[in-house]
């Protein structure tokens, strides 16, 4: 972050003029620091769903919405997806570099060590009643983890840092698998020393005593990019809750907790399920441009899922990678999959019209996702936890840099618009006398 001294704004309220310094971004970004501005013009500002407003400096992820680039700790995410895998990726975020091979055994280590969920928390998945949505499963569990591992003041969190993130980021897979597992009426299938992240993940959700899993080289692959593409995104919902909900000082699991909860919702996370759900209708009715009309219809609630972004005002990378997983994956695995031509016919829809050319709506993350899911086995309502378990290391990452700042509670403003104290006074008077009466 730079402040060039001479670039102020100039800002005149009620007659009397202030400067607000401009804070210059290490790749450009310009920001008009407002931290003074109550207390120089006894003024907020006002910015419904935090449009134009940076809640914080951040060393983590860099964005640009209108070139499309995605950057964790200054690696664009199409090189990371070539060139490394996952815990790579998580190490980067939540330590700032590319681990080095001791690194990178020690952090592996520490993810092994941390993968065994409590064994009296396991009774806990028995009493969610069956049709429980994975997501509420997951952040009842994290929240609860509080109970298990009672070191939990921030202080020690953040004096044992490494194994707090190992062990959430860890721990979070094996309890998605468990929620799967009992979902579908299977024994859990227990983590393995022996093999990686998210080989891992793959085996606890699909082996069985009857029906050994055979971990294909090319799924795994193909887990690592999804994992990959969704680790982080800068100041999005979730993460915004994270760190919101962590500058209360609460424990990390609780924050994550939080995080889990919004990214359940259709407009974030859950729309990759809401995608597939989508792209069914659609292929069952079969005009698809009945429904282009519908998401430009203002008098209906339909949205074209999948489609349009706050940040990307062109194509999110992170659909372009998986778009291109689309056809790799599905042409290597010979798994065909009817509603990747329909996701095909729609997006080749939209890009034609106006309506969404005009608003700058191009396929964002959770477009193609839930296709490349679908190809590997998982079913649709764990779509969301596949976002969750990927987003972790993004999620630890920003707890990790907001504790380790000096950051406030926080704690925004707002402008009452409600009944004034006057007119409250004269209404409880009338109250009064009522009372009086009777
Ligand atoms: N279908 C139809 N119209 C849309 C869509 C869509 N998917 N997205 C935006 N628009 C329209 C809006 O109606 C609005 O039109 P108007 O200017 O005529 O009123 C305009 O485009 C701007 O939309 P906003 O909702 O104001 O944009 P915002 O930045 O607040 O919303 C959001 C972004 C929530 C992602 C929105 O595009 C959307 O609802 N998309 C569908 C849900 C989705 O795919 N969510 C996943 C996002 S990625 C993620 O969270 C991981």
């Amino acid at each position: 972050m730079n402040q060039a001294p001479e670039n102020y704004a100039l800002l005149t309220v009620e007659g009397k003029e202030i400067q607000l310094p401009l804070i210059i971004g290490s790749e450009g970004e310009k920001g008009i620091d407002i931290s003074g501005l109550r207390r120089d013009t006894s003024c907020v500002t006002i910015d419904p769903g935090f449009m134009n407003t940076a809640s914080c400096y951040s060393q983590i992820t860099y964005i640009d919405g209108e070139k499309g680039i995605l950057r964790y700790r200054g690696y664009d995410i199409q090189e990371l997806c070539k060139k490394v895998m996952f815990v790579d990726v998580a190490y980067l975020l939540v330590h700032g570099e590319l681990p080095g091979e001791s690194e990178r055994r020690n952090f592996s280590r520490q993810l092994n060590l941390n993968s065994m969920i409590h064994e009296d928390m396991r009774r806990f998945f028995d009493n969610f009643p069956q049709g429980a949505h994975p997501m509420c499963i997951l952040s009842t569990m994290i929240n609860a983890m509080a109970a298990f591992y009672p070191q939990v003041d921030l202080k020690s969190m953040a004096d044992n840092i490494d194994d707090s993130c190992a062990r959430v980021i860890s721990i979070v897979r094996t309890m998605a698998a468990f929620a799967y597992k009992k979902s579908i009426g299977e024994p859990v299938v227990y983590p393995r020393q022996d093999l990686s992240y998210c080989a891992n993940f793959l085996n606890m959700m699909f082996d069985s005593p009857v029906r050994p899993y055979v971990i294909s080289p090319e799924a795994v692959r193909l887990l690592n990019t999804l994992f990959i593409i969704h680790a982080d995104h800068e100041q999005n919902c979730s993460t915004s809750a994270v760190r919101v909900i962590g500058s209360a000082q609460v424990n990390l699991y609780a924050t994550i907790s939080a995080g889990i909860s919004a990214l359940s919702g259709p407009l974030h996370g859950g729309a990759n399920q809401a995608v597939i759900e989508m792209l069914r209708m659609i292929q069952e009715d079969g005009d698809v441009e009945k429904f282009i009309r519908l998401a430009k219809d203002k008098s209906s609630p339909f949205r074209l899922m999948g489609f349009g972004h706050r940040v990307y005002k062109t194509y999110d990378p992170r659909a372009e990678i998986a778009k291109m997983e689309c056809e790799k994956y599905l042409a290597s695995s010979g798994y065909t999959d009817p509603l990747l031509d329909v996701a095909r016919r729609v997006e080749e829809a939209a890009r034609k019209d106006s309506y969404f050319i005009d608003r700058q709506l191009y396929p964002n993350v959770d477009f193609y996702t839930g296709i490349l899911y679908r190809a590997l086995g998982i079913p649709e309502n764990m779509f969301t936890v596949m976002f969750a378990l990927a987003r972790l290391p993004g999620w630890v990452a920003h707890w990790k840099e907001m504790i380790g700042d000096s950051t406030k509670l926080v704690r925004p403003r707002q402008i009452y618009m409600g009944r004034t104290g006057d007119e409250a006074k004269r209404e409880i008077e009338k109250r009064s006398i009522a009372a009086h009466l009777i």
